[in-house]
């Protein structure tokens, strides 16, 4: 089976990429440098601590081991902090990422598989939202990805590197048998904020605006299962192995829950109570996001196992209790 970097396989989604891949049989190395990825006692693979900005680090890797394809989750996430401080995400999330994608033409490894967001869509002009809407990130975070896919799209055409882009929407979940989960410091995630407070590690959860055009009032996002989004990777790796073409896809639930269903169903599942405080509407929250994920059911044959939401929250409450984190 061939060999795959990982890159960012410390976080949240690239841990749960790292187990599907082994359970697959690939070879797995995770490239990381640990600025908010984490060691899991059950999870062994070969990881090497370092930044993908490094030039020396990199050809160190790219010569000692023959990767047929790179997975590349490495990036700054907190949207907030993107329009704080632009640079950091620039940085990190164009720069290093252009240093990587001149090393992957050096050695000759033209299989990519990026991870993108609903954010290089900003505010939409419909629900769902499909691949063909148009792109206008409305912060720093949102920017740096949609210029990476853009990137994407120019070196394929010029240098043949074939990419696929994941677009999640939330992201959420852990693995169903408890070996990862989320670990995001400060936390900005709704369902682990939520559990969080339920749990008592917080002391209550805010809800920021009752007054969309909603039916209960509070924003509707897509949550999708943090295990079906590394099944999504795992088709698209094997589609880049077989010589496919480059492409872009919509990953979500394709149904909107609300911060207060979200809120409820955490209540049922944990039978705790969560305190909630009325916080007013945040710039740039949209009332609704939710994908249309119709192309890579049909291109590739995805079948999200795990979209129940309390299932969902049952996994992410399971793992709120590990101290792995
Ligand atoms: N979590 C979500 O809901 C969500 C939604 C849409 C897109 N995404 C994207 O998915 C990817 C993974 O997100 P996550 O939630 O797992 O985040 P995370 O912060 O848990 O994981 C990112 C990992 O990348 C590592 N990293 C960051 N910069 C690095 C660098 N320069 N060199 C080496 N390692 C570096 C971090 O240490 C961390 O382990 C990100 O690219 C993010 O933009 C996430």
């Amino acid at each position: 089976m061939a060999n795959i970097l990982v890159i960012g396989g410390a976080g949240y989604i690239g841990s749960h990429m790292v187990l599907l891949l082994q359970s697959a049989g690939y070879r797995v190395v995770v490239l990381d440098d640990f600025s908010s990825g984490h060691d899991h006692a059950d999870i062994t693979v070969e990881t090497v601590r370092g930044n993908l900005g490094d030039v020396a680090l990199l050809d160190r890797l790219f010569k000692q081991y023959q990767f047929e394809a790179v997975m590349h989750f490495a990036a700054f996430i907190q949207v907030g902090e993107s329009v704080q401080e632009p640079a950091k995400y620039y940085h990190n999330n164009v720069c290093n990422t252009l240093v990587l994608l001149d090393k992957l033409r050096q050695y000759q490894i033209n299989k990519f598989i990026f991870s993108s967001t609903a954010a290089i869509f900003g505010e939409p002009q419909g629900v769902p939202i499909d691949e063909n809407h148009p792109k206008n990130p409305l912060n720093p975070y949102g920017r740096t990805k949609w210029m990476v896919e853009q990137i994407l799209q120019d070196y394929d055409v010029a240098y043949g590197l074939k990419s696929v882009c994941l677009r999640y929407f939330n992201a959420c979940g852990a693995d169903p048998s408890g070996r990862t989960g989320e670990c995001h410091e400060p936390e900005t995630h709704l369902i682990p904020l939520v559990l969080q407070a339920a749990s008592g590690k917080r002391d209550s959860i805010k809800v920021f605006g009752r007054d969309y055009a909603t039916p209960d009032g509070t924003c509707l996002r897509d949550y999708v299962h943090v295990t079906d989004l590394c099944q999504a990777h795992l088709l698209a790796l094997e589609v880049l192995l077989k010589g496919g073409a480059s492409a872009q896809y919509n990953l979500g639930n394709g149904q909107g829950f609300s911060v207060q269903q979200i809120i409820e169903v955490a209540r049922q599942v944990t039978q705790k109570e969560i305190k909630v405080v009325d916080a007013p509407r945040r710039a740039g929250d949209p009332a609704c996001l939710i994908a249309d994920s119709a192309k890579i059911k049909k291109e590739l044959g995805w079948k999200p196992q795990y979209s129940d939401l309390a299932l969902i929250i049952e996994h992410a409450w399971r793992w709120e209790f590990t101290d792995s984190c």
